[in-house]
């Protein structure tokens, strides 16, 4: 099923920012145009400018729709988090292990049926967008059904989504467990069907290395081979419980990271959720292998995993981006995510601007995923994924954003309080898919 997009030129005028470098390591990094113009194609970006530049070269006839006072960034990127694990969000667990145990598995075992996976879909769709994600990196469960029902709910809504199905063949319930052939088979079925219909792309899925075999592991690397420009997901590194227990599993790897380096699986669209332990090797690997880095701070704070080290993987150049991890994370909204991410850079002595962490959430996940050409910025054909942030939305917001003196501020303001009442709307290859009713 494909949606057409909006046939004829749109153009939204608010502030305007995005991104074209790492402003960490680049001076000039972002475009900003305070009385800004994005000027949308159907389902492409046409231009973004300033407002007095754009708008007298507009066809007459252009509605432009006006979003002044408002703030337009390209969809938040949410590069890690689980849909079957919308109901158990906010589950206590002494750690980890326990809370997978607990909550996850029996929570996730219901999505061998269908109809409950597409329920579920809708509505965890609903909460992303209601955010302002427009790409996720999605985990489903070892159910094939799982991913049949997330795309098929995704492509409904035209929206460029990255998922696969678990490969979980050892160390979990019977009831989750598929073999490292049948997994195998699955996978590459589901590519077929999946990666790159309409704006679907595949993530080859072994969930993590406890819960993989060596033959599973193998077997996902040749498929990562096969497939070169499908996606790879997994965790690494999250939980002291977890690493102790793949040292004892692999005794003959140098690190945790070096386990599914040599299964293959470290090459570019390789994403690592967490690479909280990870040593200085480690993170020369990852950015050797153009591998990237999902950071959680959400999930990491409340399963008590620990703090990602900004600094040193900056240090190495490895790539970064941010994510939710919900269920482990608490909220689905990448502003809270920032919001977290920021401590994250404080307790290990560091500092993360509110610029860095914008383009962490847009054009830095994006060039993580090796998706530069098609979203994360408002670069001249990408994809006219974008979302409308209200600086306005509470009477606190409203006051201190009023009182902003620069740029960095009002990102950091909006980082450290909004959430999903920032968010006006949000769009998809042009369309409108979410509106925030006033209150
Ligand atoms: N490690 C293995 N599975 C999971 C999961 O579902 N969530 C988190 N946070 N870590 C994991
Ligand atoms: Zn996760």
């Amino acid at each position: 099923m494909s949606i057409a997009p909006p046939n004829k030129l749109q153009a939204y005028r608010a502030s305007v920012l995005h991104f074209h470098a790492d402003p960490a390591f680049t001076p000039d990094a972002y475009s900003w145009h305070e009385d800004g113009l994005l000027i949308v194609d159907g389902d492409k970006v046409h231009a973004a400018g300033d407002y007095a530049t754009l708008a007298p070269a507009l066809p007459e006839g252009v509605t432009v729709h006006d979003y002044r006072g408002k703030l337009i960034v390209p969809g938040f990127i949410d590069t890690h988090l689980h849909f079957p694990q919308t109901d158990m969000i906010a589950s206590p667990a002494p750690g980890l292990l326990p809370w997978l145990e607990t909550y996850t598995f029996p929570t996730e075992r219901q999505f061998g049926d269908h109809a409950h996976g597409r329920e579920v879909a809708e509505f965890f769709l609903d909460e992303l967008l209601r955010c302002g994600t427009t790409t996720a990196m999605v985990y489903c469960t070892v159910h094939k059904e799982s991913v049949d029902a997330f795309f098929e709910a995704s492509e409904a809504r035209n929206l460029r989504m990255v998922a696969g199905k678990i490969l979980m063949d050892r160390h979990c319930p019977e009831f989750l467990c598929d073999s490292a052939e049948g997994g195998a088979r699955e996978s590459e079925d589901l590519i077929r069907k999946w990666h790159k219909r309409g704006r679907s792309l595949y993530a080859i899925t072994p969930r993590f290395a406890p819960t993989s075999s060596e033959a599973q592991l193998a077997l996902a690397g040749e498929l990562a081979a096969a497939y070169p420009d499908t996606f790879i997901q997994t965790h690494v590194s999250e939980n002291h419980a977890e690493c102790d227990w793949v040292r004892e599993l692999y005794p003959k790897s140098r690190s945790y990271l070096d386990v599914y380096d040599s299964h293959g699986l470290m090459r570019q669209r390789s994403m690592f959720g967490h690479c909280i332990w990870l040593d200085d090797a480690d993170f020369a690997r990852m950015a050797a292998t153009g591998a990237a880095a999902a950071i959680c701070p959400t999930s990491n704070f409340f399963l008590g995993s620990g703090l990602f080290d900004f600094e040193r993987a900056d240090a190495a150049r490895v790539n970064l981006s941010l994510a939710t991890d919900v269920g482990g994370g608490t909220s689905f909204s990448m502003l809270q995510t920032m919001n977290e991410a920021y401590k994250v850079a404080r307790l290990k002595g560091s500092y993360l601007p509110a610029a860095r962490m914008f383009y962490l959430a847009t054009l830095g996940a994006a060039r993580s995923m090796q998706l530069e050409g098609s979203i994360g910025s408002f670069a001249p054909g990408t994809e006219a994924d974008f979302i409308v942030l209200d600086p306005a939305c509470t009477p606190l917001l409203a006051r201190r954003t009023e009182r902003c003196a620069n740029l960095e501020e009002l990102l950091f303001v909006l980082a450290l309080l909004g959430d999903d009442r920032a968010v006006s709307a949000t769009f998809a290859a042009g369309r409108k898919v979410h509106e925030r009713l006033p209150a």
